[in-house]
């Protein structure tokens, strides 16, 4: 009424007024448009997750969203019959309970509804599901209602996937207007093959925006934290968050309990899939990488993660520790009905070091630990800055807001351990962090609490105000289509990328045996140096896993004996690898001693990668400054090609010792800008610089391997080249790619002092036993021809390779 006269005296601000009413109200219509009915379809409803996460998340959704436009249904589907199946659910259902702060006649009456409007059905055959699009759609006309969407919830086994996904595509899909949102959960695969097979699959039948991978640590509030934090405190830590100033970042799951009842899952699977790759991953990335200028949108983050991916150095074996509690082979003979000589190799531990290979993070040791019964729950991402500050004051003086000298760290504390609740902590020398004050508290002082090394009150420590269920949030995201917390087709299969080759590596690994809980003292702890990661202390004798269940320690000592009537050594992998370190290095220093120099030819490829690493962390006494090192062969690629066996060379031992560079000799297959050009003739300059340098041509060890096909350096069945003749250094053709190679001949390598054949897994087992019986036919089988004319030859063999 007032409002009029003023207006007719102001018509622009009239019209801006009517403007903003309308405006308001088509806002109105169109929010009412858009709520509607939502059918939720949990699919395994009366399964272990379901039962402790599920239904809880789903009334969680419930009580949120009651009243504000949307009607709901709820069917908890599986394949038990109907009778069983509505006792179930009638028993979860009676279970829930509402937040605390919820007045109790509130939620009794919500609980009402909510069990009112869930069903069980049983859903078995693809008629089932056709039969359940029907009465959805007939419940709504008869309601009067708009089909808003449906959701379903797939808490089953991977294998029945295609076949619900088949079926929901094919008649179960709501009618136009209406979202289809499907959730899914782990495992999504078990490699990168399957997961891509998996992903394919599913593809066919949903679109990728219906499709929601649950990984539920992304919907933890701590882990959902990480990325707004660094926003937020973008100033803080613009400075800090790299290789200059952090020294080591651990993203840990401890956990107390074992995988007993789940031993048919877990023996599939182990630590590494079933918490590292998928988990463990997903908080160290919003960690890794680079921060997107906006962190809601969805496309950059993608893109920033994947982009992290890619910068990870890929694993290998030695990048990984993996133990098994003692039990676990017990539980699996157990549940899975496998005789008394079953023994698992399935790793319920696992310490794993990441390198990030770019500018930010170069150097900057990524710790990933998980394992089970271990001594204590909890899980965290702590970011431990450097500290190079000396305090001339006493400690006592030190204030922690102040001191350089007191550790600086970033702990996001996910949850459990001695704090009990999620939490950020940031140490207060470092600065004061922003969160959101709205759902975040500062943590109420507690005297006695000690974390990472500090007394809390060493911490700026912030907690949520109401503690969330990861399922519950991830429900809410799920039914708001929100999806920046779940996992994408890309995103799944970068990850899988990055862990198969280790998964594969590790395949065949004995793991250490640990006791469990308090008991395993220091027997899990691990070191690392460069790239590679070892236990701190030796496994103690008694449990190292045995052939049977009482092993006794001649099981494990080091055997010797004759291979081809030269000397064999065989062990498990650890062993042999280390005593075969040792015996170089004797050799070293011996030739040292007596002429001044130490001439070794070294091979290639994966075997020799655990040596390599061993010589450069574990041999101080390691005359390197007189070392001359060789190359038994190389792969016709450039030098710097990461399959070159130069670049392995270079990767796991040359960049972590001390060789003078005029004394490392590269194989020349790379000159005048080709690649083993005859007329470059690199093999006759390779040669030459050996004749000029190795006194008679001779080394004073040369490393070799043998392959499946009997093939040795370079000297292939199929390649008469190297074999037979005197030319020291030949071109060859291998039969897999890259074809093109160069390679030290038999007369070259039968010149030297020491051979030694390093001959490890499985895979070889059968090339073993038949090199073990032929005579000397090199053109069949090169290796047959090593036999140095005047030196030793000894074999290194583990027990895969020998026993099989
Ligand atoms: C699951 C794994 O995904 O995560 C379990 O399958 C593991 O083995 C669990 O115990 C850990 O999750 P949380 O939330 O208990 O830390």
């Amino acid at each position: 009424m007032l409002a009029a006269p003023y207006c007719t005296r102001h018509p622009g601000l009239w019209k801006m007024l009517m403007v903003a009413v309308c405006v308001a109200l088509l806002g109105c219509l169109q929010a009412q448009e858009h709520q509607g009915h939502v059918s939720v379809i949990l699919l395994g409803a009366t399964g272990d997750l379901a039962r402790k996460y599920l239904w809880r998340g789903l009334f969680q959704l419930y009580l949120e969203e009651a009243g504000k436009g949307h009607s709901f249904r709820f069917h908890g589907a599986a394949l038990t019959s109907t009778e069983q199946g509505q006792e179930v659910i009638a028993k979860i259902l009676e279970s829930l309970s509402c937040p605390r702060d919820m007045a109790p006649s509130r939620c009794a009456e919500l609980k009402a509804q909510f069990q009112q409007l869930s069903e069980y059905r049983r859903l078995k055959m693809p008629e089932d599901y056709l039969a359940l699009s029907k009465d959805i759609e007939a419940r709504i006309q008869h309601e009067g209602l708009r089909e808003a969407g449906r959701i379903f919830y797939f808490s089953v086994p991977p294998f029945a996937y295609a076949d619900i996904a088949r079926s929901i595509n094919s008649s179960c899909r709501p009618g136009p207007g209406a979202w289809l949102r499907v959730v899914l959960e782990k495992p999504f695969g078990h490699d990168q093959r399957s997961a891509q097979q998996l992903a394919t699959e599913l593809g066919s039948f949903f679109q990728e925006e219906e499709m929601y991978r649950v990984d539920h640590y992304l919907g933890k509030q701590v882990v959902a934290q990480i990325l707004p934090f660094r926003d937020q405190n973008r100033k803080a830590l613009d400075g800090l968050w790299n290789r200059h100033h952090v020294e080591r970042v651990e993203v840990i799951l401890k956990e107390t309990v074992d995988a007993e009842g789940r031993i048919s899952f877990y023996e599939e699977y182990g630590v590494i899939r079933d918490v590292l790759q998928n988990h463990l991953t997903e908080v160290l990335m919003p960690v890794v990488m680079e921060l997107p200028v906006n962190i809601s949108s969805l496309e950059a983050v993608l893109e920033h993660k994947l982009q992290a991916f890619r910068a990870l150095r890929g694993l290998q074996r030695g990048s990984a520790v993996v133990g098994q509690y003692q039990a676990y082979s017990g539980q699996a003979r157990r549940e899975l009905q496998k005789p008394d000589s079953f023994h698992s190799l399935t790793p319920t531990f696992a310490g794993i070091l990441i390198h990030v290979d770019n500018l930010r993070w170069e150097g900057v040791p990524f710790i990933l630990m998980s394992g089970k019964a271990l001594d204590e729950r909890v899980s965290y991402v702590r970011i431990l800055f450097k500290n190079q500050a000396y305090c001339t004051q006493s400690e006592k003086n030190w204030v922690p807001a102040q001191s350089h000298c007191l550790p600086r760290q970033i702990v996001f504390h996910i949850g459990h351990g001695e704090l009990g609740s999620p939490a950020v902590l940031v140490s207060r020398n470092l600065f004061r962090p922003a969160l959101p004050s709205a759902s975040w508290k500062e943590v109420e002082g507690r005297p006695e609490l000690r974390l990472f090394g500090r007394p809390l009150s060493d911490y700026y420590a912030y907690s949520p105000v109401r503690e969330q269920d990861a399922y519950a949030t991830l429900i809410s995201h799920i039914f708001h289509g929100q999806k920046d917390a779940f996992i994408t087709t890309e995103n799944l299969l970068a990850s899988w990328g990055f862990w198969t080759p280790l998964l594969d590596s590790l395949a065949h690994e004995v793991p250490r045996l640990y006791p469990g809980g308090a008991e395993n003292g220091h027997l899990l702890d691990f070191e690392f140096s460069g790239s590679h990661l070892a236990f701190s202390q030796p496994p103690p004798e008694q449990l190292m896993p045995g052939l049977d269940s009482t092993p006794t320690p001649s099981d494990f000592q080091v055997l010797r004996g004759k291979y081809r009537e030269s000397p064999l050594i065989s062990a498990w992998p650890e062993e042999l690898i280390a005593r075969l370190a040792s015996d170089i290095e004797a050799a070293a220093v011996g030739a040292v001693q007596r002429f001044g120099e130490f001439h070794l030819a070294l091979s290639g490829g994966s075997s020799p990668v655990a040596l390599f690493q061993q010589l450069a962390t574990g041999h101080y006494g390691f005359p390197w400054a007189h070392t001359h090192l060789w190359l038994v062969d190389e792969r016709c690629v450039p030098l710097w090609d990461p399959e070159s066996n130069f670049q392995g060379l270079q990767a796991h031992l040359l960049q972590h010792v001390r060789v003078p560079h005029y004394n490392v000799h590269p194989m020349p297959v790379h000159r005048h800008r080709r690649l083993c050009a005859e007329e470059d003739q690199g093999a006759q300059a390779y040669a030459e610089e050996i004749s000029a340098l190795v006194t008679n041509s001779s080394f004073d060890l040369v490393l070799l391997g043998m392959g499946a096909d009997g093939h040795t350096a370079s000297l292939f069945p199929q390649s008469p080249a190297g074999l037979d003749g005197k030319q020291l250094v030949v071109l060859t053709t291998s039969p897999s790619s890259p074809r093109r190679r160069m390679s030290l001949s038999l007369a070259l390598i039968n010149r030297a002092r020491k051979v030694a054949v390093l001959v490890m897994g499985r895979m070889k087992r059968e090339i073993a036993v038949l090199v073990s019986r032929v005579g000397r036919e090199p053109q069949k089988w090169p290796i047959s021809g090593v036999l140095p004319d005047s030196g030793q030859l000894v074999w290194y063999m583990d027990y895969d390779a020998f026993l099989g």
